[in-house]
């Protein structure tokens, strides 16, 4: 085994031993062990600004949206179109008023834009090009509608490196109706050339999907500069509470497109025979919608917003380029990192293979330590099948992690394969 060398203290841009001590569930240890929780990339955790946004949202201002005429239901009203325009800043929309839809999380905002898009734009026999990196929320809603519609699916493929491969993107856009890509993968960081894939995409005609449930949390986002049509996120990945997500779009696609779920808040009239749907952005909005979660995401919004996108990515990247050599110089050949080789146009995802001990153990060993990680298939099981293994061990970062806890990684690491040799 090469030599330990651990990183001088500290953890790069960010004050992370500031960050720390915001977010209390850091504050417990486990199994004997301080908490080390490297699974940002599956939920992340909650800064008390956060907790406390949504608790005196509850202790001083609820009550239902858009129905009461009274001074408690208008100031739950006002936190709760703020956050949609806090939220919508974040990204760039040029309209957070009408064009951020609140939903229940990104996987919930994609099978929105192929139900009510999709169903009302495309044919039997329409092309929709996927790419061989995504994660089931922007594979099974596409699966589901070319089987109702007949549609075409069609992949971009992964080169060695881990990154799409651009040279057969020609003939695999030519009557591509949607094209549907993550613009950060959950299993190899790879971040895409977005903005490129949709200058290509509009070339011919295509609207574009952008899956931002890994970018959006760690990558300064402008939906403008993106070029997509659909932005589709969730609030528990960037801080915020479950519950809750967003669907952007552009507020004429949102205007074409048929509504979702049918019911209060949806509709300007209901007749026995007929309804006739609210204005943006309500008509997507059926029920009562997340209210003290959107307060939550605007907090979470605020909280990323004082630290600086761009030292979020700057900090991620520090910790990568840590924990690419860290790993590798500890550990060598016996351990494969899948995806891209340097932190250019990668995230914070580190998806491993040691030896061949199983992830499951792998992450059983690391719990043992305090080390939280994701083992398995990440719900992007044809992503495993592309990589010839059932599953990984994967670690993520966030605004919180610093460099000793890549080494509290590596360690456990270390320990599994003390134990499994
Ligand atoms: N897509 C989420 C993950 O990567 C659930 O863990």
């Amino acid at each position: 085994m090469a030599q330990v060398n651990r990183a001088p203290t500290g953890s790069g841009p960010l004050d992370v031993e500031r960050i720390k001590k915001d977010f209390p569930v850091l504050a417990q240890s486990a199994h004997g062990h301080r908490l080390v929780y490297l699974d940002s990339a599956s939920s992340s955790q909650h800064p008390q600004a956060v907790l406390d946004a949504m608790d005196d949202y509850y202790a001083t201002s609820h009550a239902n949206v858009h129905r009461g005429v009274y001074a408690l239901a208008e100031e739950a009203d006002r936190r709760y179109e703020s956050a949609r325009i806090t939220v919508g800043r974040f990204i760039g929309a040029p309209q957070p008023e009408v064009e951020v839809v609140f939903v229940k999380n990104a996987t919930e905002a994609i099978n929105m834009v192929a139900a009510t898009w999709g169903r009302a734009n495309l044919q039997p026999g329409d092309a929709v090009l996927l790419t061989e990196m995504e994660h089931h929320s922007n594979l099974v809603p596409w699966l589901m509608l070319a089987d109702e519609r007949g549609l075409e699916l069609r992949w971009i493929g992964l080169d060695d490196g881990y990154r799409l491969e651009s040279s057969d993107l020609d003939r695999l856009l030519d009557g591509v109706k949607l094209v549907a890509c993550s613009s950060m993968s959950n299993v190899l960081g790879t971040i895409p050339p977005f903005a490129r894939l949709a200058e290509a995409a509009h070339a011919v005609g295509a609207l574009v999907v952008a899956d931002g449930a890994q970018s959006v949390p760690h990558l300064a986002t402008d939906v403008h500069a993106m070029g997509c049509d659909f932005l589709a996120f969730s609030a528990h990945k960037m801080l915020g509470p479950t519950g809750i997500g967003v669907l952007w779009a552009r507020a004429e696609l949102l205007e074409s497109m048929p509504p979702y779920l049918g019911g209060g808040g949806m509709i300007r009239d209901v007749r026995r025979d007929g309804f006739s749907p609210n204005v943006l952005p309500w008509k997507f909005e059926a029920g009562t919608p997340p209210i003290a979660e959107a307060v939550g995401l605007a907090a979470a919004v605020r909280y990323l917003e004082a630290l600086g996108m761009g030292q979020v990515r700057a900090h991620e990247v520090s910790l990568t380029a840590y924990a690419q050599r860290t790993l590798t110089d500890r550990f060598g050949d016996d351990l494969q990192i899948f995806g891209p080789e340097g932190t250019e146009d990668r995230g914070g995802v580190l998806s491993v293979a040691y030896r061949d001990v199983h992830p499951h153990d792998l992450s059983q060993v690391l719990d043992q330590q305090g080390v939280c990680v994701r083992a398995g298939h990440h719900c992007a099981k044809p992503l495993m099948r592309r990589l010839g293994v059932t599953a990984t061990a994967r670690a993520s970062f966030y605004v919180y992690n610093d460099f000793s806890d890549v080494d509290a990684l590596a360690d456990g690491l270390e320990m599994a394969g003390t134990l499994f040799s």
